[in-house]
């Protein structure tokens, strides 16, 4: 495939060098300093973009890629408030769109288990749900869009928890969410359900990068050629 991509930070060279470990090839790679090449005509010169950017700019870099007709794999956290607008220009422009908090195949494999557990967990009041994640000192948005992902399976599954906070709290119908900024470190999410005699916890851990970088170019070579809106569960079918 031919790749643009949106974005060349972090995530945006690691998906690079997996993609040409993959025989890809990379016919743009924006970024602010060449903002101003990010055109259509530029953007028709390749056949999926991969966007990897921040929470501010990824919404207008959708649209650009669907004025360009061309598919699009999103990894940047921080903007679902406008996922429902997306989700209408895709559906009604007939667009094709995959985005994931997470493409890591094993944190995927980790909201399985959060599922699962959570739903167990129904049946048990005595223990409170707590979530806590660790990532690098740079990232911008917190809580986690890993960690939102994993609280709103926990709110869909546990009928007293109505929605999740940015802080520790005592409130029985909030999950709270613990943001925790240390150097270099990719990605750590712990779910813990606390009673008054016991732990019962889960955790997910990314040594590096890689692992989300090859999620986010095998969701582009698996929505590439086809229509609509996408998620990592269409395409690793746990
Ligand atoms: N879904 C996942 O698996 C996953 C994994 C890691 C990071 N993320 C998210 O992806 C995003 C990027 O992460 P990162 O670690 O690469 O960050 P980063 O800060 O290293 O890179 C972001 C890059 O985007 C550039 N940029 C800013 N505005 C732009 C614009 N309008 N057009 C093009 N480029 C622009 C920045 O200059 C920067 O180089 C963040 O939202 C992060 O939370 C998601």
């Amino acid at each position: 495939m031919k790749i643009s991509l949106i974005g060349y930070g972090k995530m945006g060279k690691e998906i690079e060098k997996i993609a040409i470990s993959r025989n890809h090839t990379i016919v743009n790679k924006f970024d602010i300093e060449n903002i101003n090449e990010l055109t259509v005509e530029n953007l028709k010169k390749s056949d999926i973009a991969i966007e990897f950017t921040t929470p501010e700019t990824a919404f207008e870099n959708y649209i650009k890629c669907f004025e360009a007709n061309i598919p699009v794999v999103s990894g940047t956290t921080g903007w679902l408030n406008k996922y429902s607008e997306i989700k209408e220009i895709v559906e009604s422009q007939n667009q094709t769109f995959l985005y994931s908090s997470n493409f890591s195949i094993g944190v995927n494999i980790f909201f399985k288990i959060n599922s699962f557990l959570s739903k167990i967990m129904n049946n048990f009041p005595d223990y409170q749900v707590e979530i806590e994640e660790t990532h690098h000192t740079e990232k911008k948005d917190a809580p986690s869009g890993t960690a939102i992902t994993l609280a709103e399976e926990i709110i869909k599954n546990i009928n007293k928890k109505t929605s999740w906070i940015n802080e520790l709290t005592d409130e029985n119908d909030k999950i709270s969410i613990n943001s925790l900024r240390k150097v270099n470190i990719p990605g750590i999410h712990t779910i813990k359900y606390e009673s008054p005699v016991d732990i019962i916890e889960i955790t997910h851990s990314s040594k590096n990068r890689t692992g989300l970088a090859t999620g986010a170019v095998l969701a582009g070579e698996y929505i590439f050629g086809k229509k609509g809106l996408f998620t990592m569960d269409d395409f690793i079918k746990l």
